[in-house]
């Protein structure tokens, strides 16, 4: 059980209304997505300073973290030989919103995971069945260490129990979008994880 402490932090001024069609309501402002990417990455590079690390972004919903990561591992004192960022793609929801629990992989890595400390990093980890194929991918590829950062942990509707070593902030039981995640690909580029209106959605 991983506890998180959220320091509220108002939304942007750009933030608030008017909010884009279809939008409700902002869970987690850009403000606080920086602040919680910035934690992971003082863990990280902390954990990470003897050891050369193989981030993997999982598309498409880890583009904005995984690269926010990337930099504010830097920031954090990563030196710039230690890291190695590669992404790989897998599709487990089409179109709706629960994850149909079968996931297919779309894109492979460029790099090798072979003897190497690959950190896999997604922006959400909600019923696990991704991170839990995705660890045993790359488990069957001799890594020499195998970890998992979620931005987001939602832990209500586990289909399968899999770490997550490092995980930003919890997210609420609500569909969210933005900062990656979409709906029907729509709402990815919000700077901000939003919760949408049900009209949006409902069936
Ligand atoms: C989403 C999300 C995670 C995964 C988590 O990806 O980005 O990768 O689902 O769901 P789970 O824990 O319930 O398996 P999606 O399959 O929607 O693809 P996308 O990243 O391209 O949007």
């Amino acid at each position: 059980m991983v506890t998180v402490l959220v320091d509220r932090v108002k939304p942007m001024a750009s933030e608030l209304a008017p909010l884009p069609e279809g939008v409700a309501e902002v869970i987690f402002s850009s403000a606080e997505l920086a602040a919680a990417v910035g934690r992971l990455a003082e863990r990280i590079a902390a954990d990470y300073r003897d050891r050369e690390v193989l981030l993997v972004g999982v598309l498409k919903g880890a583009l904005f973290f995984a690269a926010d990561l990337a930099r504010a591992l830097h920031r954090a004192g990563l030196a710039p030989d230690r890291m190695t960022l590669d992404f790989i793609a897998v599709s487990s929801y089409g179109n709706s919103r629960r994850s149909s629990g079968e996931v297919r992989l779309l894109k492979d890595t460029s790099e090798s995971a072979e003897g190497r400390h690959v950190l896999i990093v997604e922006d959400i980890v909600d019923n696990g069945h991704t991170l839990h194929y995705l660890r045993s991918m790359f488990g069957g590829r001799a890594p020499a260490s195998l970890a998992a950062c979620a931005l987001l942990d939602k832990p209500f509707h586990r289909g399968v129990d899999v770490p997550v070593e490092y995980v930003g902030l919890e997210a609420p039981d609500e569909f969210v979008v933005g900062y990656g995640l979409d709906y029907q690909e729509s709402y990815r580029h919000l700077p901000y994880v939003a919760r949408l209106h049900p009209w949006v959605y409902r069936d």
